[in-house]
């Protein structure tokens, strides 16, 4: 909620939604090292609480933001400096705002972001909160300079700038990624899907997962790229969660469990819990099991967790918001 008590310092709050991948199709490196992508994201309830503090005391030329304190269940390691993309976000919109408008007096802020959303795990959630870092500064730098919006369009250049996976985090619902994934197309769908997530405590470095696809492929141990999406973007459009299911496929997958052969005993676990389907979300490690009902989601996500050590479990729904200022 936004508040304002006399002279208390403003905040403001938003939601950063995570996202799984229900189709990634990866083709092969570019010559600036990203993958082409062909991909259907869906955006999940599941999101990570960013709080935004116009801290007042407006002045020219000093740093903009003045802390980052991160907390809740997935804190553990998260950055708390002008490395977190949060942070860059926040430095970018004033910078465009700077740039475009004039230097005028403007505050210094703070930035709070509670974890809920697995790190390092495939779900977007450094993504996420610095789509809502940028929806923030937008909100608070905007009094300032008099305007509601920098523009759609800016505002996903500049996430486009920040990761591959900020434009579609701003965006949400479901849509279909091409390009390095910044390229959206919003898709019609039917339905709401219920996941189990099962987060592992070890994360996995997203360029790692994307150099071992192409030594497997070098190999000839991986598949040729998967880049129709006919079949899922059909299953999308029924509301069938079960043809959802037989459809969900991701290309990373083969890298993510030859790095992490254990991630195997999760899917099976999943599975034998009575998911429809499970798959190795985006570059893992986190495993996403699509479920018949909400309760199935529960119980799944209990039971993995239980039996697999090092992992936790989480619940949610899709499709979602993009990142959204409360
Ligand atoms: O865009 P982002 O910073 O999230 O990407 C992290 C890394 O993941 C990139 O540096 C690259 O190694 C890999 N990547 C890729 N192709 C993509 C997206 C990410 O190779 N389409």
């Amino acid at each position: 909620m936004n508040a304002s008590h006399g002279n208390e310092p403003i905040t403001y709050t938003a939601h950063a939604h995570a996202k799984v991948n229900v189709h990634l199709g990866v083709a092969e490196p570019r010559e600036d090292g990203f993958h082409e992508l062909v991909t259907v994201f869906q955006s999940l309830s599941l999101h990570d609480t960013v709080t935004l503090t116009d801290l007042g005391n407006a002045e020219v030329d000093k740093p903009r933001v003045q802390y980052l304190k991160v907390s809740g269940p997935h804190e553990a390691g998260v950055p708390e400096d002008d490395t977190n993309l949060a942070w860059t976000a926040v430095d970018r919109i004033m910078q465009h705002l700077y740039v475009t408008r004039g230097g005028i007096k403007i505050p210094e802020v703070g930035l709070e972001i509670h974890k809920a959303i697995p790190t390092a795990g495939g779900m977007a959630g450094g993504s996420a909160d610095a789509a809502a870092a940028l929806r923030l500064a937008e909100r608070c730098y905007g009094r300032y300079y008099g305007i509601d919006s920098v523009g759609d369009h800016i505002l996903d250049a500049l996430g486009a700038a920040l990761g591959s996976d900020v434009p579609f985090t701003l965006l949400g619902g479901t849509a279909l990624g091409t390009g390095r994934g910044e390229q959206l197309t919003s898709m019609m769908t039917r339905g709401t899907y219920h996941w189990a997530l099962i987060a592992s405590d070890r994360g996995l470095s997203t360029p790692s997962v994307f150099r071992k696809l192409d030594e497997l492929r070098d190999a000839g141990r991986a598949s040729a790229p998967a880049l129709d999406t006919t079949e899922i973007s059909q299953a999308l459009i029924s509301g069938d969660a079960q043809r959802v299911a037989a459809h969900l496929h991701n290309d990373l997958q083969p890298a993510a469990l030859s790095l992490r052969p254990d991630l195997r005993k999760t899917l099976e676990a999943g599975m034998d819990a009575g998911a429809l389907n499970g798959i190795v979300s985006g570059s893992g490690p986190t495993c996403a099991f699509l479920c018949a009902s909400q309760e199935d989601a529960e119980e799944i996500a209990a039971q993995v967790s239980i039996e697999i050590p090092g992992t936790k479990g989480v619940v949610a729904q899709g499709p979602a918001a993009g990142a959204e200022v409360l």
